[in-house]
């Protein structure tokens, strides 16, 4: 080995040892006679000093053309730092190293973003340089907690029981709802493999074939558009179980949250986690993926509106609408006339064509531009309603359920945030159940599977596949972390007629199903036990767990929102011989 020690290892025990360090040059600082040079690498920081007498005038010398991020080795004798000159905030602050010997390892370009930085630097500039942005702490921290997440994971599940089995990532498309990667076969021309959006089918395969218990820490493959939480590319805790119902997969994964909650946030999680089915939380919350973490829940006056002088509640109270609102307590002391304009804009973004609002004045009677259209005692009955009290601000959005969900829900995350009604820490698991087994594609004029088609409906729902299908539910459970879904899964259908009834009502035809699922057609009719499971998104799990804002920054190399990586610039280009050899010609 180059060195004896890491630049994290050194305390005052080892003072008067002769040891050697590499690392990179944090910092340089020059003293005149001499030179301080923070010493960094993944343990640590040292504070490494080139300084009579210890230091020979020639490697006073040498050590002045040391420059940030140059990659240097050095011996000497650990010291203790001189009275007062200790760095509380370092773990090696109590002592430093007095260098004898300098090699220089190797040198570095003026760095384009630099490790030692406070401020985080320009993010194009930190994925086109990621070995520099990687070489960052507070990177380097997120990466050691990543990987020890996926390792806390694994020994969970492996104590379990479970089996890892890897799949293929060349295989045929597996609709998870978004567009496939496809990869040309030059073998079978005009062909095509497309990228797992994760590895369902195979994993029912596996219960079919008698695995049990299967677990894979697995890469899923989306052409879909990206946002602060979703890469093309991400990473799955994939789990799944035979002879299971829907609380076993639950209970399971509620361990693995109390695990890692307790391990890595030092949180005493009870289980099991709460439940709420979808159709509450859409009422509450406007949401399927509700944020927990604070109530304001959102309230229904359509019955109330009704009676107002007022048209726009009218028209949508009587055509079937509703009038959906949220107290927002202590409202008024944050959100000014302008403040409320501000809130009217941001519904507006998310498609509410207004923003009804009334402020609660000190003797509690409701004060808006509006309420000259409500009688006193409506106005009472409102705020009867929600609970209003001197101080608060009421919104309320009228029009379809579905549009007031989203505007509310909107609304709701940013007041949420603006108000700090929750402290930084703090963080909120919950399961949301029963979701719809389809949702009706108004544009396209027929039914989509809510999770996937491979979802088997509640035993009392069955019958309603063939009369009813918007009634039907699912046996289906996401996770939701603080408003994020960090995993979802359901219990499969293992009947391939129920199986083959689903497709139908999806529009995949019998001969499409064949084609494209006959191999699961067919291994359903060979013994197929019942199974379920789950797919945990490990990259959000990082992201919330360490508190960071993006997916990117828990990836250790992300795309781009436009689904590039700056570094190595893929997608790039390729020779037309290859092309040719794919028998792929490319449009004009
Ligand atoms: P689903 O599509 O819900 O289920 O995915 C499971 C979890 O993966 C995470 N996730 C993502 N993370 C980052 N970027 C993305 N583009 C992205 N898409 C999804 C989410 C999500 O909850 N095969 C089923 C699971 C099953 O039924 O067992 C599936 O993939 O946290
Ligand atoms: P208008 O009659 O369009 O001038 O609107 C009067 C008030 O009602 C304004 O404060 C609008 O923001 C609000 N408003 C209009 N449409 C809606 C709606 N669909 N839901 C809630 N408030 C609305």
């Amino acid at each position: 080995m180059l060195r004896t020690h890491t630049c994290g290892d050194l305390n005052e025990k080892l003072e008067g040892q002769i040891v050697t360090l590499c690392g990179w040059v944090d910092s340089h600082r020059d003293h005149g006679g001499g030179l301080f040079v923070d010493l960094r690498d993944r343990y640590g920081i040292t504070q490494v000093v080139f300084n009579p007498p210890d230091t020979a005038p020639e490697v006073i010398d040498q050590s002045k053309s040391l420059r940030a991020e140059y990659v240097i080795r050095v011996t000497g004798r650990v010291a203790k730092r001189p009275e007062g000159m200790a760095n509380p905030r370092l773990a090696t602050g109590a002592i430093e190293l007095r260098v004898t010997k300098l090699e220089l390892l190797n040198k570095c370009l003026t760095p384009q973003v630099s490790p030692s930085a406070t401020d985080t630097p320009n993010e194009d500039l930190r994925l086109k340089y990621r070995y520099l942005d990687l070489r960052r702490p507070a990177m380097q921290k997120t990466m050691l907690q990543r990987a020890a997440m996926i390792k806390e994971m694994r020994d969970y599940f492996a104590e379990q029981n479970f089996i890892d089995v890897e799949t293929p990532i060349l295989g045929r498309s597996t609709p998870e709802g978004a567009r496939d990667y496809l990869v040309p076969s030059r073998v079978h021309r005009g062909k095509f493999y497309a990228l797992p959006q994760s590895p369902q089918l195979y994993k029912q395969i596996l219960m079919i074939a008698g695995y049990d218990r299967y677990v894979q820490v697995a890469r899923c493959f989306r052409d879909e558009d990206l946002r602060a939480d979703r890469q093309p590319e991400f990473t799955q805790l994939d789990v799944e179980m035979s002879f299971v119902d829907a609380d076993d997969v639950i209970g399971i994964i509620d361990g693995v949250v109390a695990r890692l909650a307790k391990k890595f946030l030092d949180l005493e999680v009870p289980t099991p986690l709460p439940r709420m089915t979808y159709d509450e939380a859409m009422e509450r919350y406007g949401h399927d993926a509700p944020d927990l973490r604070f109530d304001m829940q959102i309230v229904d006056c359509t019955d109330l509106a009704a009676e107002a002088e007022f048209r726009v509640f009218q028209t949508v109270a009587s055509s079937g609408g509703r009038v959906r609102s949220l107290n927002v307590k202590k409202g008024t002391d944050h959100y000014s006339r302008r403040g409320i304009d501000t809130l009217t804009e941001y519904a507006a973004e998310f498609g509410a064509k207004g923003l009804a609002w009334f402020r609660v004045e000190a003797d509690g009677t409701l004060n808006s531009t509006i309420a000259k259209n409500f009688t006193p005692e409506l106005l009472q009955k409102i705020a009867a309603r929600l609970q209003a009290e001197p101080g608060d601000l009421l919104l309320f959005v009228a029009d379809s359920f579905a549009a007031t969900c989203k505007a509310l829900y909107a609304l709701r995350a940013k007041i949420g945030r603006e108000m700090k009604l929750y402290a930084p820490g703090q963080m909120n698991f919950s399961w949301i159940v029963e979701f719809p087994m389809f949702e009706y594609d108004n544009e396209e004029k027929r039914w989509s599977a809510m999770h996937h088609p491979f979802t088997a409906p509640r035993d009392q729902d069955l019958a309603m596949l063939a009369t009813d299908p918007g009634k039907c539910r699912a046996k289906a459970y996401d996770l939701v972390i603080n408003g994020s879904e960090a995993g979802g899964g359901t219990i499969r259908i293992h009947d391939n007629i129920v199986q083959s009834q689903v497709f139908s009502l999806l529009g995949i035809d019998e001969a499409t199903a064949k084609d494209r699922f006959g191999f699961l057609l067919d291994a359903l009719q060979y013994g197929a036990p019942p199974h379920g499971g789950i797919a945990l998104g490990v990259d959000r799990w990082v992201m919330l767990f360490a508190q960071l804002e993006n997916i990117r920054d828990c990836i250790a190399f992300p795309k781009t929102q436009k689904a590039s990586d700056l570094m190595t610039e893929a997608p790039g280009g390729v020779e037309l011989k290859q092309l040719r050899e794919l028998a792929i010609k490319l449009a004009e």
